[in-house]
């Protein structure tokens, strides 16, 4: 990392270490998800990534975070109702919505949309375990709505009334498009929610947290974490990833883009990580439905390039930990799907607020607001002059 000022050993006023980021801080203790970066596994509740991605359900997994176990067949079924249950959303959120200039940003959009509910729940302030649960299991069920909403509205079409014989990731998919999803296609978006369900103290849980703690609304919290969420070094580059990719043409194309990212010293979306100092997991397990969806798209030179890609990146960068991350492959997944690419981030939000929630609950019965301290290393002491002496 290049020399700041703003990192190393400082006396302030006792001797401390700055690193940049708050790497290697420690929030919390938590039971709710692990990532091993040194050997790319990640866990839900102790389950296996693979595992659920393989055989379990975007409302089960949700249910897995929230509650810490997997589901008897009447739990789910209760907790399928309730998230069936809320999928409706106000009139007034519509409205508001509508309102916006065409070219908001479907992430802004989805920010302002969570306040408004926020402000038309008058329980939103009783800040509870139980209270918040249920206002969680609201909003992780109107998240998806939203996401449905927006994409339309930008397209100048109209909503789509949610569909309740659908699941969730299936729903999202048809509110989104106007098209029931086939059988490889329902996978693919229950896989990529499930993937994305929860990721460790990344920057928008954090950011959840830390508005939490200050025993403010779920909803105020869930509205920052959608603003981080959206930049583009955390959600925001699936968008970008793919944006890029699609200004190449072949593998030797592929092969200029990462020298000119290596030369010019910029970040290749997609790539590098915190926590993985090795390949993402969640990249792996995407890998083969994307591949699978560029062949039935007719796209598989794009598969072609991305390979192309991630070879070249790690033939460079390997030693130094820099691997394909999730965005790198989600981006070209949901492109795959005919989804519009400023919608990557929103559908990253739909199923992130799952995590965002399960963990401001798991903290919220222990809390303490979170409060840490920035070493100051300006000048001290320094004599007020009067406006009519300054130079
Ligand atoms: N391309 C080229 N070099 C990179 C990349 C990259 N994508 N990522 C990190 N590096 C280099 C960086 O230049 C630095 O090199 P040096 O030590 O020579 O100065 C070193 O690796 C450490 O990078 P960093 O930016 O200090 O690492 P970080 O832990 O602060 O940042 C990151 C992690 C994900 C923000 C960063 O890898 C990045 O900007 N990647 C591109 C954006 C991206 O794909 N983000 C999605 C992350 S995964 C999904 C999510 O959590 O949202």
């Amino acid at each position: 990392m290049a020399q700041s000022k703003f990192v190393g050993k400082v006396k302030w006023p006792v001797d401390v270490k700055l690193d940049k980021g708050l790497e290697g801080a420690i929030t919390n203790a938590t039971e709710i998800g692990y990532v091993d970066g040194q050997k790319g596994k990640l866990f839900y509740r102790g389950y296996d990534i693979f595992d659920l991605a393989d055989k379990s359900t975007f409302e089960e997994t949700a249910f897995l975070l929230l509650f810490g176990k997997l589901p008897s067949k009447e739990e789910l079924e209760t907790f399928n109702k309730k998230l069936v249950s809320y999928r409706e959303i106000p009139e007034e959120v519509i409205n508001v919505l509508k309102s916006l200039p065409k070219d908001t940003h479907p992430m802004a959009a989805l920010r302002t949309g969570i306040s408004i509910l926020g402000c038309l729940d008058n329980k939103a302030d009783q800040v509870t375990v139980a209270n918040d649960t249920e206002i969680a299991i609201k909003l992780i069920s109107r998240m998806a709505s939203l996401a449905g909403a927006i994409a339309r509205i930008r397209e100048g079409k109209a909503i789509i009334a949610p569909n309740p014989n659908l699941p969730h990731a299936a729903n999202l998919y048809y509110m989104m498009t106007g098209k029931k999803p086939d059988s490889f296609t329902a996978k693919t978006m229950e896989v990529s929610l499930i993937l994305h369900a929860d990721h460790g103290m990344n920057a928008s849980t954090f950011t959840c947290m830390i508005i939490a703690s200050s025993l403010s609304d779920l909803y105020s919290a869930i509205v920052g974490g959608i603003g981080s969420l959206k930049g583009p070094l955390h959600g925001g580059a699936n968008e970008r990833a793919l944006s890029e990719l699609l200004k190449l043409r072949d593998e030797n194309d592929a092969v200029r883009y990462v020298k000119d990212c290596i030369v010019n010293k910029k970040k290749i979306m997609g790539f590098g990580h915190r926590v993985y100092k090795t390949y993402d997991p969640r990249a792996k397990i995407l890998d083969k439905y994307v591949k699978e969806a560029c062949e039935k798209k007719g796209l598989d030179h794009l598969y072609k390039i991305a390979k192309k890609i991630e070879e070249e990146v790690i033939t460079v960068y390997g030693k130094k930990g820099i691997f394909p991350n999730v965005d790198f492959y989600s981006g070209i997944l949901h492109y795959c799907l005919g989804i519009d690419p400023k919608m990557f981030t929103p559908i990253f939000a739909v199923t992130r607020v799952v995590g965002w929630c399960a963990r401001v609950l798991e903290y919220l019965p222990e809390n303490r607001i979170f409060r840490p301290r920035a070493v100051y290393i300006g000048p001290l002491k320094k004599k007020y002059i009067p406006i009519e002496k300054r130079k």
